[in-house]
C-alpha cells in the first residue's frame, strides 16, 4: 500500500470512497491490517480495556499509548497512525503540548483527543505547530462517569444542534479529521456534509466518510461477552484473521458496512 497521508484521506473524502480505520496496538496486527488494505491505524485507548481487561479507558497512561505507537510503527507497512491522548493528557495545555509531541515521537501521523468546541484551543496550539489533529466527539468514553454509561449523544434538536455548531468550531480551530462515536445516523451524516475534513465513525451510521471498529470487537472476541450493536463479527464464515480483516475493508468500501441495524435513530 502507498504511504497514506493527510491528503490521500482528503482526496477519499472529495472522491466519496470510505476510509477504513482500526484500532491497532501490536506490529503484527499493524502488518496485517494493511496487508488487508486498512489505511488507518489508531492506537486508541480501548486498549485499557481489550489489552489490559479495564473496565475503562481511564487508567490507561500517555506511557502506555506510546509504547502501543511504537510497536504499531514497526509493524505498519504504509498506513496513516493516530494515537490517542489518553484520560487527563490533555488536562493543561501544556500537557497537551508535551503528551502529543511524545506520542509523534512514537510513531504518530496524528493524535485524537475527545471532547467537543473547549478543544478549539488546544487543536489550534497544536496544529500550528505541525501536529494534526482528530477530534472525537459524541460518546467521549473517557467521560462515561459523566455522561453515566456508555449511551448514545446528540439525540434530540437541541443536543444535535450543539453537537453540528461544535463540529465546525473545531473545524475551524484546525481539527483535521473528527471521528462520531453513538451519533444518530442522520445526524453524523449532516455533520460529515456539513465540514471539508473526514469524518470517521463508529455507531454512527453508512453517511460518514469512513469507519472505525475496535479490532478485538470485529474479531468476534469479547471479555466481557457484551456486544455493542454497532459491531459486526467479521470472522464470522472466515477462515482466518486475514480474510476477517479483508472482508471489512471490502464491505466499507462498498458501504454494506454499516448496516441500519447497526446505527442509532434520533
Ligand atoms: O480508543 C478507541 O479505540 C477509540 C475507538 C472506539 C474509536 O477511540
Amino acid at each position: 500500500m502507498p504511504n497514506v497521508t493527510l491528503s490521500t484521506l482528503q482526496s477519499l473524502k472529495l472522491k466519496g470512497e470510505k476510509i477504513t480505520m482500526l484500532t491497532c496496538y501490536d506490529a503484527t496486527f499493524a502488518q496485517a491490517s494493511c496487508q488487508a488494505g486498512v489505511e488507518v491505524l489508531l492506537v486508541g485507548d480501548s486498549l485499557g480495556m481489550v489489552l489490559q481487561g479495564n473496565d475503562s479507558t481511564l487508567p490507561v497512561t500517555n506511557d502506555e499509548i506510546a509504547y502501543h505507537t511504537a510497536c504499531v510503527k514497526r509493524g505498519n507497512e504504509g498506513a496513516f497512525i493516530i494515537a490517542d491522548l489518553p484520560f487527563m493528557a490533555d488536562a493543561t495545555i501544556e500537557q497537551t503540548l508535551t503528551n502529543s509531541a511524545q506520542l509523534m515521537r512514537a510513531g504518530a501521523h496524528m493524535v485524537k483527543v475527545e471532547g467537543a468546541a473547549w478543544l478549539a484551543e488546544s487543536i489550534r496550539l497544536l496544529a500550528e505547530r505541525g501536529v494534526p489533529v482528530c477530534a472525537h466527539m459524541g460518546l467521549t468514553p473517557q467521560s462515561v462517569n459523566i455522561l453515566g454509561g456508555y449511551k448514545v449523544q446528540g439525540r434530540g434538536e437541541a443536543q444535535a444542534r450543539q453537537m453540528r455548531a461544535d463540529a465546525i468550531a473545531l473545524e475551524q480551530a484546525g481539527a483535521c479529521m473528527i471521528l462520531l462515536e453513538c451519533v444518530p445516523s442522520e445526524l453524523a451524516a449532516e455533520i460529515t456534509q456539513a465540514v471539508k475534513i473526514p469524518v470517521i465513525g463508529i455507531g454512527a451510521g453508512s453517511g460518514t466518510d469512513g469507519q472505525v471498529l475496535v479490532l478485538h470487537d470485529m474479531l468476534g472476541l469479547s471479555l466481557t461477552g457484551r456486544v455493542p450493536k454497532f459491531v459486526k463479527n467479521f470472522m464470522a464464515g472466515q477462515d482466518s484473521i486475514q480474510s476477517a480483516l479483508a472482508a471489512y475493508v471490502s464491505e466499507v468500501k462498498a458501504a454494506t458496512f454499516p448496516g441500519a441495524e447497526h446505527g442509532f435513530s434520533a
